[in-house]
Protein backbone atom coordinates (compact mmCIF):
# COMPACT_ATOMS: atom_id res chain seq x y z
CA UNK A 1 0.00 0.00 0.00
CA UNK A 2 0.87 3.48 -1.09
CA UNK A 3 2.03 5.44 2.41
CA UNK A 4 2.70 8.82 1.29
CA UNK A 5 5.64 10.71 0.75
CA UNK A 6 7.46 10.40 3.71
CA UNK A 7 7.95 6.87 3.61
CA UNK A 8 8.14 5.91 0.34
CA UNK A 9 11.50 8.76 -0.34
CA UNK A 10 12.45 8.04 3.33
CA UNK A 11 16.73 8.01 2.38
CA UNK A 12 16.13 11.26 0.15
CA UNK A 13 14.37 13.41 2.87
CA UNK A 14 15.64 14.63 6.25
CA UNK A 15 14.13 12.26 8.36
CA UNK A 16 15.35 10.93 11.79
CA UNK A 17 14.24 8.37 14.19
CA UNK A 18 11.91 11.11 15.81
CA UNK A 19 10.07 12.21 13.11
CA UNK A 20 6.59 11.22 13.27
CA UNK A 21 5.79 9.45 10.08
CA UNK A 22 2.66 11.54 8.98
CA UNK A 23 0.40 11.06 6.38
CA UNK A 24 -2.54 11.71 4.06
CA UNK A 25 -1.13 9.51 1.36
CA UNK A 26 0.24 12.72 -0.65
CA UNK A 27 2.16 12.91 -3.78
CA UNK A 28 1.78 9.35 -6.11
CA UNK A 29 -0.09 11.92 -8.54
CA UNK A 30 -0.64 11.10 -12.01
CA UNK A 31 1.39 12.64 -15.29
CA UNK A 32 -1.30 12.74 -17.62
CA UNK A 33 -0.88 12.79 -21.79
CA UNK A 34 -2.43 15.82 -23.15
CA UNK A 35 -2.99 14.60 -26.26
CA UNK A 36 -4.98 17.20 -28.14
CA UNK A 37 -2.75 20.05 -26.85
CA UNK A 38 0.27 18.11 -27.95
CA UNK A 39 -0.99 17.50 -31.57
CA UNK A 40 -1.97 21.09 -31.41
CA UNK A 41 1.65 22.69 -29.92
CA UNK A 42 3.51 19.54 -32.13
CA UNK A 43 4.96 18.70 -28.43
CA UNK A 44 4.82 15.94 -26.26
CA UNK A 45 3.22 17.44 -23.56
CA UNK A 46 2.17 16.23 -20.22
CA UNK A 47 0.85 17.50 -16.85
CA UNK A 48 2.06 16.75 -13.59
CA UNK A 49 -1.63 16.65 -12.31
CA UNK A 50 -0.81 18.18 -8.49
CA UNK A 51 -4.56 18.63 -7.75
CA UNK A 52 -5.12 15.04 -7.10
CA UNK A 53 -3.10 15.44 -3.79
CA UNK A 54 -4.93 15.23 -0.43
CA UNK A 55 -6.10 19.09 -0.10
CA UNK A 56 -5.86 19.44 -3.53
CA UNK A 57 -2.92 21.02 -4.58
CA UNK A 58 1.07 20.48 -4.25
CA UNK A 59 1.40 22.17 -1.42
CA UNK A 60 0.67 18.99 0.48
CA UNK A 61 4.36 17.95 -0.25
CA UNK A 62 6.05 19.94 1.77
CA UNK A 63 3.77 20.78 4.50
CA UNK A 64 3.98 17.25 5.30
CA UNK A 65 7.75 17.56 5.80
CA UNK A 66 7.61 20.69 7.04
CA UNK A 67 4.77 19.37 9.81
CA UNK A 68 6.95 16.53 10.70
CA UNK A 69 9.85 18.29 11.43
CA UNK A 70 7.97 21.24 13.54
CA UNK A 71 6.26 18.52 15.39
CA UNK A 72 9.75 16.39 16.16
CA UNK A 73 11.18 19.74 17.15
CA UNK A 74 8.20 19.97 19.71
CA UNK A 75 6.54 22.70 18.47
CA UNK A 76 2.69 22.80 19.65
CA UNK A 77 1.41 25.10 17.18
CA UNK A 78 2.28 26.22 13.08
CA UNK A 79 1.80 29.17 11.44
CA UNK A 80 2.07 30.44 7.43
CA UNK A 81 0.48 33.27 5.69
CA UNK A 82 -0.90 31.97 2.38
CA UNK A 83 -3.22 33.15 -0.97
CA UNK A 84 -4.97 29.59 0.10
CA UNK A 85 -3.65 26.46 -0.85
CA UNK A 86 -0.74 26.52 1.96
CA UNK A 87 -3.52 27.43 4.56
CA UNK A 88 -5.67 24.38 3.52
CA UNK A 89 -2.55 22.25 3.81
CA UNK A 90 -1.25 23.84 6.62
CA UNK A 91 -4.98 23.22 8.17
CA UNK A 92 -5.08 19.59 7.23
CA UNK A 93 -1.83 18.40 8.37
CA UNK A 94 -1.75 20.02 12.08
CA UNK A 95 -5.20 18.23 12.41
CA UNK A 96 -3.01 15.10 11.28
CA UNK A 97 -0.31 15.98 13.88
CA UNK A 98 -2.68 16.93 16.58
CA UNK A 99 -1.00 20.79 16.80
CA UNK A 100 -2.71 24.14 16.13
CA UNK A 101 -2.47 25.58 13.03
CA UNK A 102 -2.89 29.68 12.39
CA UNK A 103 -3.38 31.16 9.21
CA UNK A 104 -2.87 34.61 7.60
CA UNK A 105 -4.77 35.43 5.26
CA UNK A 106 -5.38 38.65 2.35
CA UNK A 107 -8.90 39.53 2.73
CA UNK A 108 -11.22 38.73 0.24
CA UNK A 109 -8.71 37.57 -1.65
CA UNK A 110 -8.79 34.12 -1.84
CA UNK A 111 -10.66 31.19 -3.84
CA UNK A 112 -13.53 30.26 -1.89
CA UNK A 113 -12.77 26.22 -2.07
CA UNK A 114 -9.05 27.27 -0.39
CA UNK A 115 -11.32 29.03 2.63
CA UNK A 116 -13.54 26.37 3.42
CA UNK A 117 -10.68 23.95 3.22
CA UNK A 118 -8.98 26.16 6.03
CA UNK A 119 -12.46 26.18 8.25
CA UNK A 120 -13.48 22.83 8.18
CA UNK A 121 -10.14 20.82 8.73
CA UNK A 122 -10.16 23.59 11.99
CA UNK A 123 -7.20 26.17 11.75
CA UNK A 124 -7.91 29.02 13.56
CA UNK A 125 -7.87 32.37 10.30
CA UNK A 126 -6.41 35.45 10.37
CA UNK A 127 -7.31 37.71 7.72
CA UNK A 128 -5.47 41.16 6.70
CA UNK A 129 -5.94 43.92 5.01
CA UNK A 130 -2.90 43.65 3.47
CA UNK A 131 -1.71 41.42 0.36
CA UNK A 132 0.37 38.09 0.40
CA UNK A 133 3.46 39.40 0.66
CA UNK A 134 2.25 41.63 3.92
CA UNK A 135 0.99 38.77 5.40
CA UNK A 136 4.43 36.69 5.25
CA UNK A 137 6.22 39.78 6.47
CA UNK A 138 4.08 39.69 9.24
CA UNK A 139 3.98 35.82 10.23
CA UNK A 140 8.12 35.94 9.56
CA UNK A 141 7.61 38.29 12.22
CA UNK A 142 5.69 36.61 14.69
CA UNK A 143 7.48 33.52 14.59
CA UNK A 144 10.51 35.11 15.66
CA UNK A 145 8.75 35.78 19.21
CA UNK A 146 6.40 33.38 19.09
CA UNK A 147 6.37 29.61 20.26
CA UNK A 148 4.77 28.82 16.85
CA UNK A 149 6.88 27.02 13.90
CA UNK A 150 6.91 28.91 10.45
CA UNK A 151 5.96 26.41 7.67
CA UNK A 152 5.81 28.92 4.90
CA UNK A 153 8.53 27.79 2.04
CA UNK A 154 10.74 29.86 3.46
CA UNK A 155 11.17 26.66 5.54
CA UNK A 156 13.64 24.53 3.80
CA UNK A 157 11.66 21.59 5.19
CA UNK A 158 8.78 22.76 2.48
CA UNK A 159 11.28 22.26 -0.46
CA UNK A 160 12.76 19.26 0.87
CA UNK A 161 9.25 17.50 0.32
CA UNK A 162 8.22 19.54 -3.11
CA UNK A 163 11.41 18.32 -4.52
CA UNK A 164 9.84 14.70 -4.83
CA UNK A 165 7.57 15.89 -7.24
CA UNK A 166 10.55 16.09 -10.11
CA UNK A 167 11.54 11.88 -8.74
CA UNK A 168 7.88 11.06 -9.60
CA UNK A 169 8.18 12.89 -12.91
CA UNK A 170 11.55 11.59 -13.74
CA UNK A 171 10.41 8.23 -12.26
CA UNK A 172 6.85 8.36 -14.55
CA UNK A 173 8.52 9.30 -17.31
CA UNK A 174 11.41 7.25 -17.52
CA UNK A 175 13.71 10.10 -18.18
CA UNK A 176 13.83 13.66 -17.22
CA UNK A 177 11.93 16.17 -19.91
CA UNK A 178 12.95 18.13 -21.95
CA UNK A 179 11.15 21.30 -20.25
CA UNK A 180 9.87 21.73 -16.68
CA UNK A 181 6.99 24.44 -16.99
CA UNK A 182 6.06 25.93 -13.78
CA UNK A 183 3.99 28.79 -12.22
CA UNK A 184 5.96 31.20 -10.05
CA UNK A 185 4.10 32.71 -7.15
CA UNK A 186 6.59 33.14 -4.24
CA UNK A 187 8.84 31.16 -6.48
CA UNK A 188 9.37 27.99 -3.99
CA UNK A 189 8.32 25.35 -5.96
CA UNK A 190 10.46 25.98 -9.08
CA UNK A 191 13.50 25.93 -6.27
CA UNK A 192 12.32 22.77 -5.38
CA UNK A 193 11.66 21.03 -8.53
CA UNK A 194 15.80 22.21 -9.49
CA UNK A 195 16.77 20.96 -6.52
CA UNK A 196 14.89 17.64 -6.85
CA UNK A 197 16.11 17.39 -10.55
CA UNK A 198 19.71 17.74 -9.46
CA UNK A 199 19.50 15.05 -6.72
CA UNK A 200 17.59 12.62 -9.43
CA UNK A 201 20.57 13.46 -11.53
CA UNK A 202 23.44 12.73 -8.95
CA UNK A 203 21.44 9.34 -7.73
CA UNK A 204 19.47 8.05 -10.81
CA UNK A 205 21.98 9.56 -13.88
CA UNK A 206 18.63 11.27 -15.53
CA UNK A 207 19.26 14.15 -17.76
CA UNK A 208 18.06 17.80 -16.41
CA UNK A 209 15.56 19.85 -17.78
CA UNK A 210 15.54 23.48 -18.78
CA UNK A 211 13.03 25.25 -16.09
CA UNK A 212 10.81 27.50 -17.65
CA UNK A 213 9.13 29.66 -14.87
CA UNK A 214 5.72 31.51 -15.42
CA UNK A 215 4.55 34.70 -13.29
CA UNK A 216 1.34 36.56 -13.88
CA UNK A 217 1.83 39.72 -15.86
CA UNK A 218 0.33 41.85 -13.04
CA UNK A 219 2.64 40.42 -10.30
CA UNK A 220 6.20 39.75 -12.39
CA UNK A 221 8.76 40.87 -10.09
CA UNK A 222 11.62 38.31 -11.08
CA UNK A 223 10.71 39.32 -14.86
CA UNK A 224 10.33 42.63 -14.18
CA UNK A 225 13.57 42.67 -11.91
CA UNK A 226 11.79 44.67 -9.21
CA UNK A 227 9.28 44.08 -6.24
CA UNK A 228 5.59 44.96 -7.12
CA UNK A 229 4.10 46.42 -4.59
CA UNK A 230 0.49 45.92 -5.54
CA UNK A 231 0.36 42.63 -7.50
CA UNK A 232 -2.59 41.97 -9.51
CA UNK A 233 -3.92 38.78 -11.19
CA UNK A 234 -7.20 36.71 -12.25
CA UNK A 235 -4.55 34.01 -10.27
CA UNK A 236 -4.98 34.25 -6.61
CA UNK A 237 -2.95 31.78 -6.41
CA UNK A 238 0.09 33.23 -7.62
CA UNK A 239 -0.83 37.26 -6.64
CA UNK A 240 2.81 38.08 -5.40
CA UNK A 241 4.81 40.72 -5.83
CA UNK A 242 8.05 39.67 -3.40
CA UNK A 243 8.83 36.57 -3.59
CA UNK A 244 10.57 34.68 -0.78
CA UNK A 245 12.88 32.44 -2.96
CA UNK A 246 13.92 35.08 -5.81
CA UNK A 247 17.11 34.38 -6.00
CA UNK A 248 16.62 30.43 -5.86
CA UNK A 249 14.61 30.95 -8.56
CA UNK A 250 17.27 32.90 -10.89
CA UNK A 251 19.22 30.27 -10.38
CA UNK A 252 17.37 27.26 -11.01
CA UNK A 253 16.32 29.01 -14.42
CA UNK A 254 20.65 29.80 -14.89
CA UNK A 255 21.61 26.78 -14.06
CA UNK A 256 19.37 24.97 -16.34
CA UNK A 257 19.64 27.49 -19.41
CA UNK A 258 15.90 28.09 -19.19
CA UNK A 259 13.92 31.06 -18.51
CA UNK A 260 11.30 33.11 -16.09
CA UNK A 261 8.62 34.95 -18.21
CA UNK A 262 5.54 35.92 -18.03
CA UNK A 263 1.92 35.61 -18.88
CA UNK A 264 -1.13 37.53 -18.78
CA UNK A 265 -4.72 37.31 -17.35
CA UNK A 266 -6.06 36.80 -21.01
CA UNK A 267 -3.52 33.97 -21.34
CA UNK A 268 -4.07 32.35 -18.34
CA UNK A 269 -7.80 32.17 -18.93
CA UNK A 270 -7.17 31.08 -22.46
CA UNK A 271 -5.20 27.77 -21.28
CA UNK A 272 -7.16 27.17 -18.18
CA UNK A 273 -10.22 26.47 -20.45
CA UNK A 274 -8.63 25.10 -23.22
CA UNK A 275 -6.91 22.52 -21.25
CA UNK A 276 -10.32 21.49 -19.52
CA UNK A 277 -12.41 21.47 -22.61
CA UNK A 278 -9.67 20.07 -25.12
CA UNK A 279 -8.07 17.47 -22.33
CA UNK A 280 -10.39 17.05 -19.46
CA UNK A 281 -8.08 18.55 -17.18
CA UNK A 282 -9.91 21.26 -14.82
CA UNK A 283 -6.77 23.29 -13.14
CA UNK A 284 -7.15 26.26 -10.98
CA UNK A 285 -6.00 29.65 -12.73
CA UNK A 286 -3.17 29.82 -11.19
CA UNK A 287 -1.95 26.32 -12.52
CA UNK A 288 -2.70 27.44 -16.31
CA UNK A 289 -0.08 30.03 -15.79
CA UNK A 290 2.46 27.28 -16.58
CA UNK A 291 0.16 26.11 -19.70
CA UNK A 292 0.01 29.48 -20.82
CA UNK A 293 3.20 29.79 -20.63
CA UNK A 294 4.24 26.65 -22.87
CA UNK A 295 1.62 27.88 -25.60
CA UNK A 296 3.63 31.00 -25.63
CA UNK A 297 7.18 29.30 -25.99
CA UNK A 298 6.46 27.09 -28.89
CA UNK A 299 4.98 30.26 -30.51
CA UNK A 300 8.48 31.88 -29.70
CA UNK A 301 10.53 29.24 -30.31
CA UNK A 302 11.92 28.71 -26.79
CA UNK A 303 10.30 25.32 -26.98
CA UNK A 304 10.79 23.53 -29.54
CA UNK A 305 8.97 20.96 -31.88
CA UNK A 306 8.81 17.37 -30.95
CA UNK A 307 10.07 18.40 -27.59
CA UNK A 308 9.08 16.57 -24.31
CA UNK A 309 7.30 18.85 -22.05
CA UNK A 310 6.07 18.98 -18.54
CA UNK A 311 3.46 21.56 -16.79
CA UNK A 312 2.98 21.29 -13.43
CA UNK A 313 -0.88 21.36 -12.35
CA UNK A 314 -0.54 22.64 -9.51
CA UNK A 315 -3.90 22.91 -8.03
CA UNK A 316 -7.36 21.43 -8.90
CA UNK A 317 -9.58 23.59 -10.75
CA UNK A 318 -12.75 22.66 -7.70
CA UNK A 319 -10.85 24.99 -5.66
CA UNK A 320 -12.28 28.18 -7.53
CA UNK A 321 -15.26 27.39 -8.95
CA UNK A 322 -15.95 31.00 -8.90
CA UNK A 323 -13.53 31.86 -11.81
CA UNK A 324 -15.16 28.55 -14.13
CA UNK A 325 -18.13 30.36 -13.70
CA UNK A 326 -17.38 33.53 -14.82
CA UNK A 327 -14.69 32.63 -17.27
CA UNK A 328 -17.16 31.23 -19.90
CA UNK A 329 -20.18 31.39 -21.35
CA UNK A 330 -22.35 29.27 -18.97
CA UNK A 331 -25.16 27.92 -21.12
CA UNK A 332 -27.48 25.21 -19.19
CA UNK A 333 -31.05 25.00 -20.80
CA UNK A 334 -33.63 24.98 -18.71
CA UNK A 335 -36.24 21.80 -19.82
CA UNK A 336 -38.92 20.03 -17.32
CA UNK A 337 -40.74 18.59 -20.37
CA UNK A 338 -39.78 14.95 -21.42
CA UNK A 339 -40.32 15.28 -25.22
CA UNK A 340 -38.92 18.96 -25.25
CA UNK A 341 -35.77 17.16 -24.23
CA UNK A 342 -35.92 14.02 -26.41
CA UNK A 343 -36.01 16.49 -29.51
CA UNK A 344 -33.55 18.65 -28.40
CA UNK A 345 -31.20 16.10 -27.62
CA UNK A 346 -31.94 14.01 -31.12
CA UNK A 347 -31.44 17.92 -33.44
CA UNK A 348 -28.50 17.77 -31.44
CA UNK A 349 -26.87 14.38 -31.56
CA UNK A 350 -27.68 14.28 -35.35
CA UNK A 351 -25.57 17.52 -35.90
CA UNK A 352 -22.16 15.57 -34.82
N1 LIG B 1 0.16 27.32 -8.07
C1 LIG B 1 -0.69 27.31 -7.02
C2 LIG B 1 -2.01 26.65 -7.20
C3 LIG B 1 -0.31 27.91 -5.79
O1 LIG B 1 -1.15 27.89 -4.78
C4 LIG B 1 0.95 28.55 -5.70
C5 LIG B 1 1.36 29.20 -4.47
C6 LIG B 1 1.78 28.52 -6.83
C7 LIG B 1 1.36 27.89 -7.99
C8 LIG B 1 3.13 29.14 -6.83
O2 LIG B 1 4.05 28.37 -6.13
O3 LIG B 1 4.73 30.09 -4.49
O4 LIG B 1 6.06 28.00 -4.80
O5 LIG B 1 6.03 29.77 -6.56
N2 LIG B 1 0.60 29.36 -3.48
C9 LIG B 1 1.02 29.87 -2.16
C10 LIG B 1 -0.09 29.71 -1.15
C11 LIG B 1 1.63 31.20 -2.20
O6 LIG B 1 -0.14 30.47 -0.18
O7 LIG B 1 -0.89 28.79 -1.29
P1 LIG B 1 5.31 29.10 -5.46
Amino acid sequence: MYEGLLKQYKEYLPITDKTPMISLAEGNTPLIPLHSLSKELGINLYGKYEGLNPTGSFKDRGMVMAVAKAVEEGAKAIVCASTGNTSAAAAAYATRAGVKAYVVIPDGKIAMGKLAQAIIYGADIISIPGNFDEALKTVRNIAETEAVALVNSVNPYRLEGQKTAAFEVCEQLGKAPDVLAIPVGNAGNISAYWKGFKEWHDIKGTLLPRMHGFEAEGAAAIVKGEVIEQPETIATAIRIGNPASWKLAEAARDESKGHIDSVTDEEILNAYRKVAAQDGVFVEPGSAASLAGVIQHVKNGKIKPGETVVTVFTGNGLKDPDTAINATDVKISKMSDLEEMRLYLRNGVSEL
